[in-house]
């Protein structure tokens, strides 16, 4: 791949600017509730906090010229847990949505929520709606993925392709029946918290993304938790199955 813009760090090495190599981080932000734990607080607690951390990070990979950000919200599986975490984490993320059309100017960022929408309360869905119609001109991506498995991204990927007719399909026709559809397939995945599993997140489009697990745990990790996994990425050498 040719890079015409290489990161540019400060004399004393901080990262101020990624370089054409790294357009898109997708994050699973886990360990909210051990962090609660930690601190004999409730685990609605741990997401409050959760959120926070989302905020800062997604301000600062804006700062840094990521074009994407992807972050794992809510996973079809996640409806299991009890029904006032859920309603925890479906209110963070209305009020979420409430700043950011408040404060539409502060943002450069288009909010897409990826995941099946049919499950989630009116008052949300519309508000989905209403964030993703207001922000559709800003030029990053902010992906979230909200009732979202991978899997079930691809089957509906494939019977998409079917309804329209298709017998044969290729590798991009997929790729462009996928949520994501418009964005670069994410260069590197973050898990906090210690897991190293996908856990169904983004299985297509992990096909030669770079991995970065860490024990810090999702509310603790904060900028600096994603400049360190971005320099850990500049150390890779990704050949994308080429030989160097
Ligand atoms: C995983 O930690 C976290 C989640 C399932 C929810 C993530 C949600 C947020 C960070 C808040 C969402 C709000 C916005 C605005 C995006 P866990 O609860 O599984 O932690 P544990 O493994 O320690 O129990």
């Amino acid at each position: 791949m040719e890079i015409n813009n290489r990161p540019q760090y400060s004399p004393d090495g901080r990262l101020l600017r990624v370089g054409d190599d790294l357009k898109h981080i997708a994050f699973i932000m886990d360990g909210n509730g051990r962090w609660a734990k930690a601190r004999g607080k409730s685990r609605e607690h741990g997401h409050t906090e959760g959120a926070k951390a989302f905020e800062k990070i997604v301000e600062y990979c804006e700062g840094i010229g990521l074009e994407v950000i992807t972050v794992y919200a809510f996973s079809t599986e996640n409806w299991k847990r009890p029904k006032d975490e859920v309603e925890k984490i479906m209110g963070l993320l209305e009020k979420y949505l409430d700043r950011v059309i408040a404060r539409l100017s502060d943002y450069d960022v288009k909010l897409r929520f990826i995941g099946s929408k049919n499950e989630l309360s009116e008052s949300l869905r519309l508000k989905i709606d209403k964030t993703e119609r207001m922000t559709k001109d800003k030029s990053r991506v902010l992906n979230i993925a909200l009732n979202y498995g991978a899997r079930a991204e691809i089957t509906q990927a494939v019977n998409k392709l079917i309804s329209e007719g298709r017998t044969a399909v290729t590798e991009q026709d997929i790729g462009n029946a996928l949520y994501t559809a418009e964005c670069p397939d994410p260069d590197l995945i973050v898990r906090t918290a210690g897991e190293q599993r996908l856990s169904n997140f983004l299985l297509w489009q992990a096909a030669y993304a770079e991995f970065y697990f860490t024990e810090t745990l999702w509310p603790d990790f904060g900028p600096s938790g994603v400049e360190e996994a971005i320099n850990a990425y500049y150390k890779r050498t990704r050949r994308f199955g080429a030989v160097k």
